[in-house]
């Protein structure tokens, strides 16, 4: 994924956020200018019907199901309308961005645990259950780590960091992230496995010591492989399938512990028909549920850890747009929980004003992204009742039962 400075400015310029001149972002900088808007009074969802028995959380809850969402903490802080919705709406949360090493890691030797403190407090003040993503990526390592990480250190900063962020929220985690997109084919490895800046230094057993070390600090969370690209039906999602399930079958067989994988699901509201005209698409199907039935003859859990639904390539027009994103949320909702393997469903955010998409690729035409259940004014979407209704039709579209 690539940061795009064109649509950050974009955002910023309908932000009235005055950072327009920066050439080089702070960390964060997006994020404060996004919570620093003033706003609308956002809708009260009680009008609507949207909260307390008719939220998403207590629907999923009634279902078998942990409905819940990341957590962007700059505007947690700022903004009590966001807080609010994420109480009304979810039991379980996630940190966007806090528990990441970027994060977590100021210095080689140093911890700053303010955010992830802070997402924890409010999570369990709101008796909501929290999933730590993510332990090993190979993206957002703070600066200091390219130059300071070597062959000699790498397999003690891996250790050391894992014990202590593992051990220091210890029986408070549902679940963790520990290998977060440890696959890439593209790189042309026979084992799929990405060339990664942890695999160069420790070697493809970072994997296994990431989880061994996971899962002595905490036996009580649910330990997780989270990835994209293994939804499409594509022969780049074929691939990307075969690798993920080769690696959990070696990790099974050699008794790593790992209990659950987390199916990102950034998917798309359209899909790029021959001549490159955009259509509404569901280009998600078989090979996807067959990755899900071999994750839980495994023994595995399945989670949807991160969906949003992009409507990048589609006409300007908002009801279009808000149609096919809800349209895709159902049939892709609905394939997934005809599995009893899925378990929990989390989307990349909850309200269209802070998704991550717009600091992203973006839209050409520099709209802002309409992908969550509610928008940018904390209006139910007409992809909040596609979920809803997803998760109500879950018994019928179960064929295990
Ligand atoms: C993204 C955040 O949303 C952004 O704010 C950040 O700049 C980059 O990371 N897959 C993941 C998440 O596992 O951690 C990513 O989150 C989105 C893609």
């Amino acid at each position: 994924m690539r940061t795009s400075r064109r649509a950050f400015l974009d955002t910023a310029a309908r932000l009235g956020a005055g950072v327009a001149t920066a050439s080089v972002l702070p960390l964060g900088a997006v994020d404060r200018a996004l919570a620093a808007k003033p706003r609308e009074p956002a809708n009260s969802g009680a009008a609507a019907g949207v909260t307390g028995d008719a939220s998403l959380g207590s629907h999923a809850a009634a279902h078998r199901l942990l409905y819940g969402c990341a957590v962007n903490m700059n505007a947690l802080a700022a903004d009590a309308a966001y807080a609010a919705l994420i109480r009304e709406q979810c039991r379980i949360v996630v940190a966007e961005n806090a528990m990441k090493w970027g994060a977590l890691r100021p210095t080689p030797d140093g911890f700053n645990f303010e955010q992830a403190d802070a997402l924890l407090a409010f999570a369990e003040a709101n008796r909501m259950k929290i999933r730590g993503h993510n332990l090993v990526w190979h993206r957002d390592n703070p600066r200091w780590f390219d130059a300071q990480a070597t062959a000699a250190n790498a397999r003690g900063l891996l250790v050391t960091h894992i014990e202590t962020v593992v051990g220091r929220y210890a029986g408070r985690i549902h679940s963790w992230d520990v290998v977060n997109e440890a696959i890439d084919v593209a790189d042309g490895r026979p084992d799929g496995l990405r060339n990664s800046p942890w695999l160069r230094l420790v070697g493809e057993e970072y994997i296994e010591l990431a989880f061994k070390t996971a899962r002595d600090a905490d036996p009580q969370a649910l330990l997780t492989y989270n990835d994209y690209g293994t939804e499409q039906e594509t022969r780049a999602g074929e691939q990307k399938r075969a690798a993920a399930i080769e690696l959990l079958r070696r990790m099974v067989a050699r008794r790593v512990p790992v209990d659950a994988v987390g199916v990102q699901s950034h998917i798309a509201a359209w899909a790029t028909q021959a001549g490159g005209i955009p259509v509404a698409a569901m280009p998600y199907g078989a090979g996807l549920m067959r990755f899900i039935a071999s994750a839980r003859e495994l023994g595995l859990q399945v989670f949807i850890t991160e969906m949003d639904v992009n409507d990048r390539a589609l006409p300007a027009d908002v009801p279009g747009r808000d149609a096919a994103v809800a349209t895709a949320y159902r049939q892709y909702l609905e394939l997934v929980l005809g599995d009893p393997a899925v378990r929990l469903v989390l989307t990349w955010g909850i309200t269209d004003r802070y998704t991550w998409l717009n600091r992203e690729e973006g839209r050409a035409d520099g709209l802002p992204e309409r992908p969550l259940p509610f928008d940018a004014a904390d209006r139910a979407a007409p992809a909040f009742f596609a979920m809803r209704d997803s998760f109500d039709r879950r018994a019928a579209l179960s064929s295990h039962g």
